[in-house]
């Protein structure tokens, strides 16, 4: 995941132990965009910030020659405004006090997790890039409180829209509050009106059977009031043998609330606070607002893409093809893509690409596109309109853009004698090369009102001969191989 700079943020990793260092180091290179440096101790840790600037440190602290709380303070030297965060594997209150003092942004206790370490190096990083270049060193609480709140929101955000669909919304929405507030239990149960129930769904730190006959009863009457008042609350509890804090925040959609995220921890170390009441109520909020954009955009989708499917039957009957034609260019046209290791989104694509393809034949006039004889120049000309009036049809619609350019290119060839644009070989967007076989290949081997279909292993041979002058050879092969 990206930070909100521009520019590649920078990370030096100090640590002696070459395995911790290593899986570090892997961890920020998979993660996000950031240029990560690596010193195997504190003198070399020094060395590089002597010559070089970095956004964050992550240094350990038991090291050989310089120990991290000795790099630290020649950092603070250095560059105020650099954040550090510490590692170790013996973390003592007055190790962690001194840390703070001394101005580490953090501290993990070794063995760590990876994935806090990823969120905390994320989080600020989004500081660090709103704080700017020449950001003044020591920045009033106020003014950095407001920038923690902000990269953290700005975390939950993009965390959210990198999920796919709503099952990984609400496992998300369990990762999220767990690392950025922290506590034992957290799950996401959706509400039931008309039987006033709660059905977990994602349960994370005790086992779902657990959650729900005996959390959920002890629970019922915060989370029904949570319901009841559409916003988030927060418990705290003394001597509660299940827990002690709870933070309970609403999913709404259109103002009706259809599910809560709840937060629960034991102990001094999960007494939550507002702030964390606000972090979990931007997650709910957040998680609720993708969830109902998801919703309105498939349902606008559907009724978009079943409006153009009758269109294309109309044309389809209009030009004595039968409705079978785009079924089944669309079925072999994906089942290649598929066999090609083409993207979920891809094959998608083309899918509904290949049930529109011919869109464009609206606009050719029926003694045309009905002709039984030869066709004249002029009127090959209008016939070859029939991509980019297809493409017009659909430049309305941003949603489907990816389908509109396998749609202009379907009539291309290799040797770049096709139409519209006369595109060569691999300049043809490669789904429109899968297109142009499947859909010559059927019409090949159906019946026209001016031909006989012709035999499947014809038709082959046809494909075969024609590589590198109008198919792309893979594709053929691939055709081949799967019929
Ligand atoms: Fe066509």
């Amino acid at each position: 995941m990206n930070t909100t700079s521009a520019k590649k943020q920078s990370i030096l990793v100090v640590d002696d132990d070459t395995s911790t260092r290593s899986l570090v180091v892997d961890a920020m290179g998979q993660f996000g965009n950031y240029r990560v440096i690596e010193a195997c101790d504190g003198v070399e840790g020094l060395e590089m910030l002597t010559k070089n600037t970095f956004d964050l440190v992550i240094c350990d602290v038991m090291m050989p020659g310089m120990n991290g709380m000795e790099l630290l303070d020649r950092i603070r030297e250095l560059d105020p405004t650099t954040h550090t965060i510490l590692i170790t594997a013996y973390p003592t209150i007055d190790l962690t006090v001194s840390a703070m003092k001394t101005g580490a942004v953090d501290f993990l206790a070794k063995p760590f997790n990876i994935d806090d370490l990823i969120c905390k190096v994320d989080v600020y990083l989004r500081a660090k890039a709103m704080m700017g270049e020449d950001a003044n060193p020591l920045p009033s609480s106020a003014l950095t409180n407001k920038i923690s709140d902000l990269s953290t929101r700005s975390y939950i955000y993009d965390t959210i829209e990198h999920t796919k669909n709503n099952d990984e919304i609400f496992q998300e929405m369990v990762n999220l509050a767990n690392k950025v507030i922290g506590g034992e239990v957290c799950a996401i149960l959706l509400h039931d009106k008309d039987y006033q129930e709660f059905d977990a769904i994602v349960v994370k730190g005790v086992s779902p059977s657990f959650f729900k006959n005996i959390m959920i009863p002890s629970l019922s009457s915060f989370l029904n009031e949570t319901v009841r008042r559409k916003e988030p609350l927060l418990l705290n509890l003394i001597d509660n043998a299940v827990f002690s804090s709870v933070i309970c925040a609403p999913l709404k959609m259109r103002g009706q609330v259809f599910g809560v995220i709840v937060l629960s921890g034991k102990g001094n170390e999960h007494v939550y606070s507002e702030r964390d009441l606000y972090y979990v109520q931007s997650i709910a909020n957040r998680a609720s607002l993708n969830i109902e954009n998801r919703l309105l955009y498939e349902s606008l989708y559907t009724n978009l893409l079943s409006t153009f499917q009758s269109l294309a039957k109309s044309i389809q009957a209009r030009d004595h093809y039968t409705e079978e034609h785009s079924v089944r260019v669309m079925n072999l046209a994906t089942k290649i893509a598929e066999v090609m290791d083409c993207t979920s989104g891809e094959i998608e694509s083309l899918r509904i690409a290949a049930t529109l393809h011919d869109v464009g034949k609206i606009a050719i006039p029926d003694n045309i596109l009905l002709k039984p004889g030869r066709l004249t120049d002029e009127e090959f000309d209008i016939i070859k309109n029939h991509p980019v009036v297809g493409e017009n049809i659909l430049k309305p619609l941003p949603i489907l853009d990816t389908e509109r350019l396998i749609i202009r290119h379907h009539h291309e060839r290799w040797d770049g004698k096709g139409y519209p644009d006369g595109l060569c070989a691999s300049d043809i967007p490669f789904l429109s090369r899968i297109l142009t076989a499947v859909d010559s290949y059927d019409a090949m081997t159906n019946n026209r009102p001016y031909r006989k279909a012709m035999e499947r292993d014809d038709a082959l041979d046809e494909l075969r001969r024609n590589i590198h002058r109008q198919f792309d050879e893979e594709i053929v092969n691939c055709f081949i191989r799967i019929l």
